[in-house]
């Protein structure tokens, strides 16, 4: 098997698995999976949200995996090669580029926020600050005109600092050091967690499922999760296949970094629950806030009596956002700075310096809409509102539905199969399970989930 290590590839597999799940766990894990899980009562939510990642969002990435390590180059050269040369398909390559400046942009802003926090946490603080100074804390910070601009140049400046030094010594590298050292944090976190008083009250919400709670919100705020988390639609994941060497087990592996990722995100409940749980009173559907002004409260209470250790957790918990946000933010901005290096024939750090700055600009429009432009409305939204919903609600849906469409349906069947067995050389008992998702259950499923995010599911089902 070629193994890339003189072209812009992954050297390693370890190194394609871990770049890979670093691009998958993210502030989506750390951050989003509490607050849905904890808005939508808990581990009658994440049974129904495992189900969606094994049955829907895994699939896809494998879908992605595919076209991106077929063309070896781009993805919208892989999208060409992989249908036979049908020229119309080359243009999937812009998804990765589009949707690359519109993440990032907002991303970074959440991004930068963990770098304050973390940053805080580092000069002790929070220590001595009690109840409601967090939230007014947290509102003063996220509506000010410059403070969170500086974090954002911070996070975008390392972001860009690691792609402009390329696949294997930038992002592999990256990803080979950031990955193990989140894990640590996140063991850690959990095992201390797990002591505080009254925790088995966090791990009965996880642990013990109210089917009595769900609706059909529910089920498809699961699978809307599990798309963010595995950034499945945004062709981020089939940017980073372009880069595996032909020796990668695209079902194996890619159950790995399915299997990382939805680990993190377990792991983050487990640290998370426990503490709310730990103070009476507290409850864990505080939404977004739960990380930036509900966890920051807990950890001074609990740990009152042990300014050190509430140091440490704190530090810990949000280095690790930082982290968990930053393998993420890298991939998002390879998407587009890649597409312009190959293009435009310029460098790799003009590129990604390129694309930094560009969202640099709108990742300021976003922070600003939380503060002095709140007023400022596209549709009824703030920017960053705005860039979340045609991410999460237009791109993530439709380009996931295509991605399927292609593989299922366009793609000749022997292309496919030789691409998922390595050439024939792997057995791929799944295969045909995997064909079947692809080209029946997850369309049909992403139809319902855009349906339901326009307000239409509701009026179909209505109609029967
Ligand atoms: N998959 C990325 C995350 O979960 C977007 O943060």
């Amino acid at each position: 098997m070629a193994n890339n290590t003189n072209q812009a590839g992954f050297a390693s597999k370890l190194g394609a698995i871990l770049a890979a799940a670093g691009s998958a766990v993210g502030l989506g894990n750390v951050w989003r999976f509490p607050t849905e899980t904890g808005t939508n009562g808990g581990a009658a939510f994440i049974l129904i949200y495992l189900l969606f990642m094994v049955l829907l969002a895994m699939p896809i990435m494998i879908a992605e995996f595919a076209i991106g390590r077929h063309g070896q180059k781009n993805v919208s050269y892989s999208f060409e090669k992989m249908s036979g040369g049908k020229k119309w398909w080359k243009y999937m390559g812009l998804v990765p580029v589009v949707s690359g400046f519109l993440v990032l942009s907002y991303y970074a802003v959440v991004a930068g926020w963990t770098l304050e926090y973390a940053f805080q946490a580092g000069i002790n603080g929070f220590a001595g600050k009690m109840g409601t100074q967090f939230a007014d804390d947290f509102q003063a910070f996220s509506s000010d005109p410059l403070k969170p601009l500086i974090w954002l140049f911070f996070m975008l400046s390392l972001t860009f600092g690691i792609v402009a030094m390329g696949v294997q010594k930038g992002i592999e590298r990256g990803a080979k050091i950031m990955m193990p050292i989140l894990f640590i944090f996140i063991a850690v976190l959990v095992v201390c967690s797990l002591m505080l008083p009254d925790a088995s009250l966090g791990l009965t919400f996880l642990l013990k499922p109210d089917f009595s709670k769900v609706t059909g919100a529910t089920a498809l705020s699961a699978m809307g999760q599990a798309f963010f988390s595995l950034s499945v639609g945004l062709c981020c994941l089939c940017t980073y296949a372009c880069y595996f060497r032909k020796d990668i087990d695209l079902i194996k592996d890619g159950f790995s970094v399915a299997s990382i990722d939805t680990l993190v995100a377990l792991m983050s409940g487990l640290i998370i629950f426990p503490a709310v749980y730990s103070i009476p009173g507290l409850q864990p559907d505080a939404g977004p806030s739960l990380v930036f002004i509900t966890l920051p409260s807990v950890f001074q209470q609990v740990f009152g009596g042990m300014p050190a250790v509430a140091y440490l957790f704190s530090l810990m918990f949000y280095l690790l956002l930082v982290m968990a946000a930053l393998t993420s933010s890298i991939s998002m901005l390879e998407m587009s700075a890649v597409y312009f290096h190959k293009k435009w024939k310029i460098t790799r750090p003009q590129a990604s310096l390129g694309v930094s700055l560009v969202c640099l600009v709108l990742g300021t429009a976003c922070s600003l809409s939380f503060g002095i432009w709140k007023d400022v409305t596209v549709f009824g939204m703030g920017f960053f509102d705005l860039f979340d919903f045609l991410v999460a609600k237009f791109i993530m849906p439709i380009g996931g539905f295509l991605t399927c469409i292609f593989l299922g349906w366009v793609v000749d069947e022997k292309v496919l199969r030789s691409e998922i067995t390595n050439e024939g050389t792997l057995k791929q008992p799944l295969y045909p399970v995997f064909r079947f998702i692809i080209r029946y259950f997850a369309p049909v499923c992403i139809l319902m989930i855009f349906l339901n995010e326009l307000g239409l599911f509701k009026v179909i089902v209505g109609l029967f």
